[in-house]
């Protein structure tokens, strides 16, 4: 097995930087828009045959040095009992929003294995093709919150805030909930066969420090606390937009820190040098001329050497309008530029 992901996730030299794209299967790919023509999303992500199909695309056809579980941050929270759906163009849709204590009250906290069985189906087939490592995943409990909270995909975050300052007991009361879910669900993953776990905070640069300190820091902690426990498998954090939150969540416990485009990782690697990195080139970045995509590259790998570890990947999520032989050239410079 190509081990070599794993090895910089542990701050371990390699021959070369291995490099996985966020959101790496899917509609960019035709091969996944094949498959997804043919099934809803929600159908895409209840079918271990097919996530692992489209899992295996991008590994594949690119060569990457790792790949993700295809799934959603959202399906255990379906599994804790609420109606999801997702709409074309809309994203996420919770049909009936979690606003009350009641509505908190009917939350369960689903046993994973049980309540998720074709996540861990999903894992065990996988192991048996790939010859790189698997990521398993989930959202990190204040980005899930916001969706649960607001109903969907939100820009100013009003009723998951409001519920934050003005009924901090019950906020804290579903933030824990969702906290025992993807802390089982993540354990659940590793005893299937997850040898890496990412857990995405994507919301979490929309809290002043302070707020993010409260009401979002302590259950990743608390995650990453449990995980200690009963795995030793590298933990990622990604908290996208944290440039300002980089001190905070240096302390979640994770081994290492995804960081977005908007932080040059030179300036991270000195702040965060006893963490290994992964980042963190902007998604955009894929649309620029061969010359200047590879020179980009190149001094992105200079800048986040000296660290304790690289592992390249986008700032964020690839875009579905990014054209896949771009994806092909950065995956290439990463391995070509990066072997000393
Ligand atoms: O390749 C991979 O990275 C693995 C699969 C994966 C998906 N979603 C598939 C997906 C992963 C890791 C996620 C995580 C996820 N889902 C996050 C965190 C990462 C991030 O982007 O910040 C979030 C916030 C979600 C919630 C979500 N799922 C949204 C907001 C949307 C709609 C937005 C959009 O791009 O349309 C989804 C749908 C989704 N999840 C798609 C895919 C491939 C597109 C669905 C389709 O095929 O129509």
């Amino acid at each position: 097995m190509n081990d070599t992901f794993l090895r910089a996730c542990r701050g371990e030299k390699t021959e070369y930087t291995p490099v996985w794209f966020m959101r790496q299967a899917g509609r960019y790919l035709p091969e996944y828009q094949k498959v997804r023509s043919k099934v809803t999303f929600l159908e895409l992500c209840h079918s271990p045959e097919l996530c692992t199909e489209v899992t295996l695309q991008p590994v594949d056809i690119f060569g990457f040095d790792a790949a993700i579980l295809f799934s959603d941050i959202l399906i255990p929270m379906e599994a804790m009992n609420l109606e999801l759906d997702f709409h074309e163009g809309k994203g996420p849709v919770f049909a009936r929003p979690v606003r009350d204590q009641q509505a908190v009250d009917a939350l369960v906290v689903p046993d994973p294995e049980e309540s998720m069985p074709f996540v861990m189906e999903t894992i065990r087939l996988l192991r048996r093709e790939l010859k790189v490592p698997l990521i398993g995943f989930s959202g990190a409990p204040f980005t899930l919150a916001t969706y649960l909270i607001e109903g969907g995909s939100s820009k100013v975050f009003l009723e998951t805030k409001k519920m934050m300052f003005q009924a901090p007991e019950m906020y804290d009361a579903l933030l824990r909930k969702i906290t025992t879910c993807t802390s089982l669900y993540l354990q659940a993953q590793a005893r299937a066969g997850a040898q890496a776990l990412q857990i995405f905070d994507s919301w979490a640069g929309v809290l002043a420090p302070c707020d993010y300190e409260r009401f979002a820091l302590p259950y990743v902690q608390s995650i990453i606390r449990d995980l200690r426990e009963v795995t030793d498998v590298p933990i990622i954090y990604f908290a996208n937009n944290g440039a300002t939150l980089i001190e905070l969540t240096r302390t979640a416990g994770a081994d290492v820190l995804g960081l977005d485009w908007r932080i040059n990782i030179k300036d991270a690697v000195r702040r965060v040098g006893d963490h290994a990195v992964q980042g963190n080139l902007d998604p955009v970045a894929l649309f620029l001329p061969k010359t200047d995509l590879e020179a980009r590259i190149k001094k992105l790998l200079d800048d986040a050497a000296g660290g304790r570890g690289h592992i390249f990947n986008l700032g964020h999520g690839i875009l579905p309008q990014t054209p896949p032989e771009q994806a092909r050239i950065a995956v290439d410079a990463v391995h070509r530029l990066s072997r000393g």
